[in-house]
């Protein structure tokens, strides 16, 4: 190591103490939320649950909505939804399976002629199988990897290079509570979620490193939310988030431009002290609350 590394470290530790002390001012004092009317948000999975009250959100916002879901009766009653909010919603929906990569770069090709840039991209389908490790067949693994996971690399291709060239645009990324946390019987959908977070996060640091501030990043990492993805789980302390809580909070931290969201509030809390307490300290507090063996009553939407 030679003076000038000394220094660049010096300095680096100088500009992130700057940032802490900004980050300290920033969370006092209350961050404006950004202004979407005209924008055209891309949502995946908005025929239900989370993606479809993400699009009512939007539309309310003034934006040009693009629905995209395996769906087509779930993107109907999206529309419908739409309708019912008596605006005039820009509203533009396709049928894609987003475990399919050929899929999504035909969609996505369809949507930049129909409609053009897309300015804030939503990845938020997901699904769930809630099988421990040996009792999943493997196809259904793959899949979970796929739509949770790898789909995001394909739509991010598809709609970033217009955001890139004029420096201005929004990468959401709705990951989950099983992205920071490992649980029983959701490895292999942990797995897709703690590779979502990753990718969101080293997606931020490119951009950063390509002085792309125009461009914002958010992952969303919420615990149960009822919209019957998780039916039949079983939540003895902490219940279960309503989804019109989650939605709000997600439309409020994409319009704040927020890195990382964690839903609720307490998880922050396990999140730093995942950071420096033991595991098996982590595993016993995880049974007290019952969240270790949420999933044993799992139904899901496969046997409604
Ligand atoms: N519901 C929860 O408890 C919860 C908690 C944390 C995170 N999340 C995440 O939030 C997101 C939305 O969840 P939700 O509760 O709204 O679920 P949901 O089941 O209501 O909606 C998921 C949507 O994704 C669509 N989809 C599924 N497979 C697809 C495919 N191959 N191609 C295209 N579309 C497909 C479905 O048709 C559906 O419209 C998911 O990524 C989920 O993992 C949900």
């Amino acid at each position: 190591m030679d003076f000038q590394d000394v220094g660049n470290l010096l300095w680096a530790l100088l500009v992130s103490l700057y940032y802490c002390l900004e980050a300290i001012v920033m969370f006092f004092v209350p961050t404006g939320r950004k202004v979407v009317r005209g924008q055209t948000v891309l949502i995946t999975g908005a025929g239900s649950g989370i993606g479809q009250r993400l699009s009512v959100e939007f539309a309310k916002l003034g934006c040009t909505i693009v629905g995209v879901d395996i769906s087509i009766v779930g993107l109907g009653e999206t529309k419908k939804k739409l309708e019912d909010l008596n605006m005039k919603v820009k509203y533009h929906c396709y049928k894609c399976d987003l475990s399919d990569r050929e899929q999504i770069y035909d969609v996505a090709d369809k949507v930049k002629s129909d409609v053009g840039d897309v300015d804030i991209l939503i990845n938020n389908a997901g699904i769930v199988t809630g099988k421990r490790l040996m009792d999943c067949p493997d196809k259904l693994m793959i899949k979970t990897m796929d739509v949770n996971a790898v789909a995001h690399f394909w739509t991010i291709k598809a709609f970033l290079p217009s955001m890139l060239e004029k420096n201005c645009g929004h990468i959401v990324t709705i990951a989950s509570g099983a992205g920071v946390f490992g649980l029983p019987a959701l490895l292999d959908y942990c797995a897709s979620k703690f590779a979502a977070v990753g990718l969101s996060e080293a997606l931020d640091l490119e951009l950063w490193q390509q002085r792309k501030d125009g461009i914002h990043v958010t992952v969303v990492c919420p615990y149960y939310i009822d919209t019957g993805m998780f039916k039949g789980v079983s939540t003895p302390i902490l219940p279960i988030l309503k989804p019109e809580y989650a939605v709000n909070r997600m439309v409020d931290a994409i319009l704040k431009n927020k890195r990382m969201l964690l839903l609720p509030g307490f998880s922050y809390v396990m999140y730093a002290l995942k950071g420096f307490l033991p595991s098996k300290a982590m595993y016993v507090m995880g049974e007290a609350c019952g969240i270790n063996t949420s999933m044993d009553t799992f139904i899901g939407r496969k046997k409604e």
